[in-house]
């Protein structure tokens, strides 16, 4: 799936082949080159655009570095943009500005900023988190590039950038991750790269969405650049970052995804310490344990996991180096190995201190937090980091994954009566898993989780990161309607919603492309 970033000049491209979908998205474009040309006086030259994502399965598992299956969705982030003539921008010097502004001007106020060229690093403040911050963000990744290839010398180009997206913040969905690699695309094309690499910005992207404070993993940028229509996409992390496309076989009735909002906002930033980040370092310290419990205590190997060791490199380690004998079980059979490991290892159900886990390691505490506590800090409740039902979750999920992928693949295709209920069984295990072992559930997701399934759903779960957001349902054609009523009946009708929220409370979704350039005409035609 390497290649380069498609660009183009029809939304036909871009969009389901759906005629009112395609004419609603030529307003809504047209719209944004409008504001775009009443902000700065003239048209905007390319729009970069990069999608949302749904998971459908595979999760918290990516910043453990195992493989996940999501899927770009047809909502996106737009950015339309111009690189001003240096006359108008500069200040003489060799710095550049940025004048980056939003179509929901109530909400995201605009902002400016310039970068003086000897600039190494863009100031992102943590403690304030104005939504331009993910802009900075994939700016920040998109210099290291531009360095990288053209040395420290390469003046950058002064940028107008007016956004339009529609993936609902905080909706499970990865409105940050199409914003940040939408951000550094658009960067990249605007300072003279017409071939952008998708792996590389894919890549950079991961990275540099950590700078905002929230220690993700890779699924959400690797899906919004690297999806292809009509396909979810096979994402791996190891050795290095790779995806390829997985078609869902035909069947009789159709398999169809239905994404339910619970509307409930889960806001990553503000709940980091004690939600996001805070399960990043359970996992690793999970992974630190096992390895010194079952690997003869030699040092985890350094990885591309945000904190540098992984549950992944645990588990490589254990059947490679120290158990050359096992390197050939089948995959499926390493992972039950090692949730036997886990359960054996990890005996403490009500949790770690961080003294406790300190002296397993053989290590001052004052090493824990500085390795693991201070650039992301995390406070578990009651001071216990559940260790065991973290790496558990993480193990089991992955098992599912591959289930899941071998249903999908397997050779001849399983026949369409039972492939329904065996996904739906995988996903339905996914949900209780979030909710018990990894904590990631709320009332809102079990209730809706718990409504589809009544109402005949193969299967349904939380998507993204939880605590709120999305749920995914899997649905055979002929019950999609009676699903949607039950939430209606028994969810929707019992909530307060706004028209816009009322209008996207359930979708059926349909695998679309990721991220692209569009390349505006003379006209400013869309
Ligand atoms: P998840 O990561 O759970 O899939 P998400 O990516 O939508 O969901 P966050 O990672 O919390 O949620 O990112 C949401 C943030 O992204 C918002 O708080 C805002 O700063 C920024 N953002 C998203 N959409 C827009 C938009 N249309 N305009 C401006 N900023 C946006
Ligand atoms: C968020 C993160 C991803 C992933 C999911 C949970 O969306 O950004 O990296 O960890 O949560 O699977
Ligand atoms: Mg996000």
């Amino acid at each position: 799936m390497s290649g380069i970033v498609p660009t183009t000049t029809t939304l036909a491209d871009v969009y389901p082949a759906d005629a009112d979908e395609v004419a609603f998205q030529q307003q809504r474009w047209t719209k944004l080159v409008d504001t775009f040309a009443a902000t700065h006086g003239h048209k905007p030259t390319f729009v970069s655009r990069s999608p949302g994502r749904v998971n459908i399965i595979g999760e918290h598992i990516d910043y453990s570095l195992f493989s996940v299956l999501p899927m770009a969705i047809a909502a996106d982030v737009l950015l339309a943009v111009s690189t001003p003539s240096p006359s108008s921008s500069s200040s003489g010097d060799d710095s550049f500005k940025i004048t980056i502004s939003n179509v929901q001007t109530d909400k995201f106020p605009g902002a400016e900023f310039t970068v003086s060229p000897s600039a190494t690093e863009i100031e992102i403040d943590r403690s304030h988190h104005h939504w331009s911050n993910y802009f900075k963000a994939g700016l920040k990744g998109a210099m290291g590039l531009l360095r990288q290839k053209h040395g420290d010398e390469f003046r950058f180009k002064s940028m107008n950038v007016v956004m339009d997206g529609n993936v609902p913040p905080g909706g499970g969905l990865s409105s940050s991750a199409a914003f940040v690699t939408a951000s550094a695309l658009a960067v990249l094309v605007a300072n003279g790269e017409t071939e952008v690499d998708k792996v590389k910005l894919t890549e950079l992207a991961i990275v540099s969405e950590r700078e905002v404070g929230v220690n993700s993993g890779g699924m959400d940028q690797s899906a919004s650049v690297l999806s292809e229509r009509d396909a979810a996409l096979f994402v791996s992390f190891t050795p290095s970052l790779s995806a390829r496309p997985v078609r869902f076989p035909q069947t009789t009735p159709e398999l169809v995804f239905l994404i339910a909002q619970t509307f409930v906002r889960s806001a990553k930033f503000d709940t980091a310490p004690y939600r996001y980040n805070l399960r990043v370092v359970e996992c690793t310290l999970a992974a630190a344990i096992l390895n010194a419990d079952c690997n003869n205590s030699s040092p985890l190997p350094r990885d591309s996991s945000p904190l540098g060791i992984s549950l992944h490199g645990f588990f490589d380690s254990y059947f490679t180096t120290t158990n050359p004998s096992l390197s050939n079980l089948t995959l499926q059979e390493k992972f039950t190995k090692a949730i036997s490991l886990t359960e054996e290892s990890l005996t403490q159900e009500k949790g770690y201190t961080l003294d406790e886990i300190a002296t397993h390691l053989h290590l001052p505490v004052s090493d824990l937090q500085k390795t693991y506590l201070t650039k992301f800090p995390a406070k578990p409740p009651q001071n216990l980091f559940l260790l065991r039902q973290r790496a558990l979750h993480v193990f089991r999920e992955s098992l599912r994954v591959l289930r899941f992928m071998h249903l999908l693949e397997q050779n001849p295709p399983s026949s369409s009566s039972d492939i329904g209920p065996s996904l739906g069984r995988l996903l339905t295990d996914s949900q209780s898993s979030c909710r018990d072992d990894f904590d990631c559930s709320c009332a809102e997701i079990d209730s809706l989780v718990d409504i589809g399934r009544r109402a005949g759903a193969y299967g349904s779960r939380l998507t993204g990161a939880g605590w709120g957001g999305c749920t995914i349902h899997l649905v055979p054609a002929d019950r999609v309607e009676q699903v949607k009523k039950a939430f209606d009946d028994e969810y929707y009708s019992k909530i307060e919603m706004s028209e816009e929220e009322r209008a996207s409370r359930v979708v059926v979704t349909k695998p679309g492309p990721g991220s692209c350039v569009f390349w505006v005409s003379e006209e400013g035609k869309v």
